[in-house]
């Protein structure tokens, strides 16, 4: 979905400062198509916390080969898409699985926009400040983990680390909202992988999850995501959706609450 037609910049100006709506009616595609994805991003109510979560999976849901290889799962068009949701976010969450395959950047760069601040959940500090984004310096970073690992005033890099309390299954996902929304980011993106979003789901605490299907069967390696047992299939979430194709992948958004 490219965009010459300014609705991109439209959207920043909207997050930026509020304001009215953007037309949607009589708009060309592809504006008009960027505008009913985005929207809802752009425009949170002031006072009110958003959290959307993503995750790019292949048709027998899988995020990433056993070895944690997830380079690419999904295509072009949802990388860019990625890259425009943090755009849209104040802060970018993963977990430390993540970090550790990956080794990831966070940053935006595939469209205009302000990098969020980078959040890493290592509850147990085994990450080493090596990673980029303890030390490339590009955006600010918080690290989250269980208070008793954590000294006061202690840095990871160029990262700083908070502790937060040690809940029954790690650090409960609600403790992490609202200790982000004290920074004043109230609007979270959820970038990975299948535990963190897992436990963000399993907790109620997601407005949004955003699941990108790939045409292709990876056919063993990591799981999507993970809830508790349930025993029979009407017990199964049926969320709300809007669906968008991204180049060859379908985005399935489910909305938990609007
Ligand atoms: N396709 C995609 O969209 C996508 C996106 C992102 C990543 N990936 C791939 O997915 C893989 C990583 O995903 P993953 O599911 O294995 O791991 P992950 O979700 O990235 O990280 C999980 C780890 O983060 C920490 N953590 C997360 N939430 C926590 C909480 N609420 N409380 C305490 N600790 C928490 C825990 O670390 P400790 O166990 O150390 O406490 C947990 O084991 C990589 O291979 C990556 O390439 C794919």
């Amino acid at each position: 979905m490219r965009d010459e037609s300014g609705a991109w910049e439209r959207l920043l100006a909207l997050r930026r400062c509020g304001g009215v709506v953007p037309a949607r009616r009589g708009e060309e595609p592809p504006a008009a198509a960027l505008l009913d994805l985005y929207l809802p991003f752009a425009q949170v109510p002031q006072g009110r916390r958003f959290a959307v979560a993503h995750l790019g999976q292949s048709l027998d849901g899988r995020i990433a080969t056993a070895a944690g290889a997830s380079r690419w799962v999904t295509g072009d068009a949802d990388l860019t898409h990625t890259h425009r949701m943090r755009a849209l976010a104040d802060a970018i969450i993963v977990g430390a699985g993540t970090v550790r395959h990956d080794d990831p950047q966070l940053t935006v760069r595939r469209c205009a926009g302000t990098h969020p601040l980078r959040v890493v959940i290592d509850s147990e500090r085994r990450l080493g400040a090596d990673y980029r984004v303890f030390r490339d310096g590009a955006a600010p970073t918080l690290v989250l983990a269980h208070a008793d690992r954590v000294h006061s005033g202690e840095r990871l890099g160029d990262a700083e680390v908070l502790g937060l309390p040690r809940g029954a299954d790690g650090i409960a996902p609600a403790a992490i909202v609202s200790a982000l929304a004290q920074r004043r980011c109230r609007s979270l993106f959820i970038e990975g992988g299948g535990i963190t979003i897992s436990r963000f789901l399993a907790a109620g605490a997601l407005d949004r999850l955003q699941i990108t299907v790939a045409p292709m069967i990876l056919g063993s390696g990591k799981p999507s995501l993970m809830l508790p047992e349930i025993h029979a299939p009407d017990q199964g979430l049926r969320p709300r959706l809007r669906r968008f194709s991204l180049g060859e992948d379908m985005l399935f958004e489910c909305i938990f609450r609007d």
